[in-house]
This record gives structure tokens, sequence and C-alpha cells, in this order.
């Protein structure tokens, strides 16, 4: 792959690269939708990311090219880091940079950069935190700014934020920054302190993403919707109870309030939120102790919460979690924003054939889409991959 990209690249814009990086993307464990919300998140990096190989140039252009939308070069100046919608998926590796400016971070001049991801875009993996958070580390590295690894997650998080209209939480970023090889992350969001887990699953489990081919359709506004129905839900809390955000609430104490918020909406909206964050502490004190079951039985009830009370998961998710329950899967849920995108399976078996067969027929009759299953290693975070100087 990576050999691939040098030879591209040379193609390409006439010269070699000097530098390789790698970002993860993400698989998230528990933890849907509370990142905002100052909750808890059980994410890991995953060994399918975005590569980008890059030569610094000695004007202002940013010249780029993704080896995953086949298209034309964007081109884009340093002196006009404004979103542009024709310019389609550079605008979120820009954004990084148009964050950068606003920090007071000038680019004395601009680069070529070849990106090529081998996630499946639109899934739920994190294709865009990846392409950020590279952008990001790469930037750093190669114009010496020295800014840590974290200041550089909340900066693509902020590219998304700003620059791409969508208000997502830290986790994604965070979870492509800062990922560690075999552990999940548990990240406290409304401290912003983590802790890395290690996920041991032994001979007797299999951890599986299935994708349901389902493309994520309006997943952006339909995203911001959720977070404002969360706000209102916590504005209505608010008038009686001082607290910064719904995570902040037990279930217990959630309950006695929940009458406050009038909207029957954002209500649920809450009581998933607020159940979710409960559920991730409990799935990693369970995973502590090798109780497994236990795990998949909360990954359950969170794919029931997100579906019924949350309302994001949508028939694709819903037929292909069902079908895994129904053939004997100790745990099945959405991962990501859902809206379509990747399911992850928790299996007592390493015989994962039949299951794969029978879950697959299920779905394809249900839906008329086929699944694909994707083989992943739990990897560390963003790095620089080769200097070829
Ligand atoms: C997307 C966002 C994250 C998080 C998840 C849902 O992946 O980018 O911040 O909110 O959805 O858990």
């Amino acid at each position: 792959m990576i050999d691939g990209l040098k030879i591209f690249f040379g193609r390409l814009f006439g010269n070699l690269p000097t530098h390789i990086f790698f970002a993860p993307g993400r698989v998230n464990l528990i933890g849907e939708y509370v990142d905002f919300n100052g909750g808890h998140v059980f994410p890991c990096a995953i060994d399918l990311g975005t590569y980008a190989a890059v030569r610094k140039r000695d004007d202002y252009l940013i010249r780029m090219y993704s080896n995953n939308f086949q298209g034309q070069v964007m081109e884009w100046s340093l002196d006009a880091l404004v979103y542009d919608e024709i310019k389609d998926w550079s605008n979120y590796p820009i954004g990084v940079l148009f964050v950068l400016k606003k920090l007071g971070y000038e680019l004395p001049h601009g680069f070529d950069v070849l990106f090529e991801g081998n996630l499946p875009n639109g899934a739920g993996l994190s294709s865009s935190a990846s392409i950020e958070v590279c952008m990001a580390v790469m930037v750093n590295q190669l114009f010496c700014f020295g800014i840590g690894l974290f200041e550089l997650v909340k900066i693509a998080q902020r590219s998304e934020n700003e620059f791409n209209g969508v208000n997502c939480g830290i986790m994604d970023q965070f979870a492509s920054g800062m990922g560690r090889a075999n552990h999940a992350i548990l990240l406290n969001t409304n401290e912003m302190t983590h802790q890395y887990v290690p996920i041991k699953l032994g001979d007797d489990y299999t951890l599986l993403i299935a994708n349901t081919n389902k493309r994520r359709e309006l997943a952006e506004s339909c995203y911001n919707e959720r977070r404002s129905e969360c706000e209102m839900a916590l504005a209505a809390l608010q008038t009686i109870l001082p607290i910064k955000a719904l995570c902040a609430l037990t279930l217990t104490e959630f309950e006695q309030h929940k009458s406050l918020i009038a909207n029957e909406l954002a209500c649920r909206r809450a009581q998933h939120v607020v159940s979710e964050n409960e559920r991730t502490l409990k799935a990693v004190k369970a995973l502590a102790r090798h109780d497994l079951l236990t795990f998949g039985q909360l990954m359950n009830e969170s794919h029931r919460s997100l579906r019924d009370d949350f309302e994001v998961t949508g028939l694709h998710l819903d037929s292909l979690v069902s079908s895994a329950w129904e053939h004997g899967a100790v745990g099945a849920r959405m991962t990501g924003a859902g809206f379509g995108g990747c399911a992850i399976i928790l299996l007592q078996t390493n015989d994962v054939s039949v299951f794969k067969r029978s879950v697959s027929e299920q779905y394809l009759f249900e839906t008329g889409l086929s699944i694909s299953f994707h083989d992943v290693n739990i990897d560390d975070g963003a790095r620089l991959l080769e200097s070829c100087l």
C-alpha cells in the first residue's frame, strides 16, 4: 500500500513524498451519543484508517488528491480557507488548517498531499475523523508546531464542528489520535480523563464488525437535531437542578426529575443518554471481571435504547442486529452515529462461518442488501509511518 502510494504521488505531483502518515478509524464498543452530554464512551482505534503521503511546496498552495474519490486534484490557497461545497471531501482536512490559523498557527507555505483510506466510507467507522486527525498530526510534524496530541485531537474535532457544520463530540477524533493497540479507551468526556482497558477476549469469544452497506443518509442533519433535543432536555432539567450535562445525573435521579421535560421526544432522548452512560460504566466493570455475557447483554440494551428512545438505528441496522440475536450472538449493537453503517457483534465461539452465513442470508432476505464483515485489530493512534528524506 505504501509503495503504491509513493509511486502514485510521484506521478501525480512530479516529485516523491517526504513523509507518510497514518490515522486510524475507530469502533465504539459501547457509550453512544453520550460524548456531547458529559458521559463515558468506550471506543478503540482499529487498523483501518487513512494514509497520507506528503511533500512541502514553496508557494501558498495546498494540492490534495484522494484515491478514494478519484476526481480532480483539489486546490486550495492558504489565503482562502473558506468552506467550499464543490471541494467535497477535502473540506474535512482543510478545516484543520482553518482552526490552526484561528489559533495563530500560520503555515509558512503549502504542500501536496495524497490520501488513501481503507475504511469503508460513511459506515460509522470514522473515516472523517481519521482524515482530520491525519491532517492535524501531519501538519504539526511537518511545520514543527510542537502541539501536543490531545490539542491536535481537539483541533480535528473543531474542524468538523466549525468548518464542516457537524456538531459531533470528541470521541472519534480522540480514539483516532490516542488509541492504543489491544486496548479500548474509557473516556470520561466530562472531565476529559481517560484510561486504557486491555481487550482480551480469549479463545472463546470473537468480536465482529458487520457493515449494513446502507449508507448513512441525512446523518449530519439528524445528528445535529439529536444534539439540540438533548440540549432542550438539559435546559428543562436545569430550571431546578444545578447540572452542567445530562450525564451528571444517575438514572434514579433522572427518573425523579424527568417530568420537568415537557417535550416527550426530548425526554426519551435524555432517557437514552443517562441510561447509556450507566451501561457503559457497568460494561467496563463486567469486562474487567471477564464477564462477557453481561457485557453482551449491555450491548443489547444499548441497541434497544438507541432504537426505541434515541431513534438512530433504522431498518437495516435493526434487521442485522435482530438477526445476530436470533442466531446466538451474546451481544450486538449499532456502533457510531447510526442511520446505517456498522454493527458490532460479540459471539461465544471462534467458528464464525456458520453464524456469518445465516445472518447474511436473513439480512439479504429482509433488506435486499448484502452484509460485509470487516476483520480488524485494535491499533495505535495516529502516527508518522515513514520519513522518506
Ligand atoms: C459520531 C460522532 C461522535 C459520537 C457518535 C455517537 O460518531 O462523531 O462524536 O457522538 O457519533 O456516539
